[in-house]
């Protein structure tokens, strides 16, 4: 399987693409293509042309949440297929996500439903564990298990006027049972990056760990959570840690010390072959 990094906050090689806060992963599989998240503000479309891929060949789009970094270029990307396409998100993906700071403001879905269906998007739900292909599964709402995975402080929602916790119900990943063990792929990992990989484990019924790709959501976590999950993934033995977006450059730093020749920093353009 190939996974290409299409939109990341940074852009790792030399070549004209664009980087935006934010993710999209092409993921190729067992001669299935898929988007999962479409970054932000579109420069998908023009990162997978230059990345030499074709949207168009995409049999199905999957969000991981409601981000508007990880959904908002879902807009530029319908426009482009000109087609309808299904769309597998959480049933809770369109909720009124908040964040506290660096400024307070509107971090959910930046756009309407009927608006990205008229674009042709058939909106799936998935709350449960979905096999979508054979191996491949997209995750549904997983399980808070762990004590130390508390949820970001800062991500909030209004509910009957209190403002509360964000459960971000609506995170969701991809598991991926490959030859050599579990791939995972994450969006931000709000459900907390233990959490996931142990409910990867559990639906796929594989234990080996091989890859762990995407969004850790360790850079904003406090010394004892990040301590705990570099603990559980050093556990893992992995192959590749190929972590981006809301990991950080600080702990991205801390992950390749600790990691070596096995991390990779998937910025915007890396092509990694598992
Ligand atoms: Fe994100
Ligand atoms: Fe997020």
């Amino acid at each position: 399987m190939r996974v290409t990094v299409l939109v990341e906050n940074t852009v790792g090689r030399t070549l004209p693409i664009s980087g935006e806060h934010g993710l999209s992963l092409w993921v190729e599989y067992e001669g299935h293509k898929l988007l999962f998240d479409t970054g932000q503000r579109g420069a998908v479309v023009t990162n997978a042309a230059l990345l030499g891929i074709d949207l168009r060949q995409a049999e199905a789009i999957v969000l991981s949440h409601g981000h508007y970094d990880h959904t908002g270029g879902l807009r530029r990307v319908c426009e482009y297929l000109g087609r309808s396409v299904p769309v597998y998100a959480h049933p809770e993906v369109f909720s009124a996500h908040r964040v506290s700071s660096p400024a307070d403001k509107y971090v959910g879905f930046p756009l309407v439903r009927e608006e990205i269906e008229d674009l042709g998007a058939v909106l799936n739900w998935v709350a449960e564990p979905l096999e979508l292909y054979p191996g491949l599964w997209l995750s549904g709402e997983v399980p808070r298990r762990t004590a130390f995975e508390k949820g970001d402080p800062r991500m909030y929602v209004y509910r009957n006027g209190e403002r509360v916790p964000d459960p971000l119900k609506d995170d969701s990943s991809i598991y991926i049972a490959a030859a050599d063990g579990l791939v995972v792929l994450l969006g931000c990992a709000h459900a907390g990056l233990v959490n996931i990989i142990e409910h990867a484990r559990t639906v796929t019924a594989v234990n080996k760990v091989t890859a762990v790709l995407g969004g850790t959501h360790l850079g904003p976590v406090d010394a004892v959570q990040l301590d705990a999950s570099i603990s559980f993934l050093e556990a893992l033995d992995l192959s590749l840690l190929a972590a981006n977006h809301c990991t950080g450059q600080r702990v991205a730093a801390r992950l390749a010390a600790v990691f070596g020749e096995r991390f990779r920093f998937a910025a915007a353009g890396e092509v990694l072959e598992i």
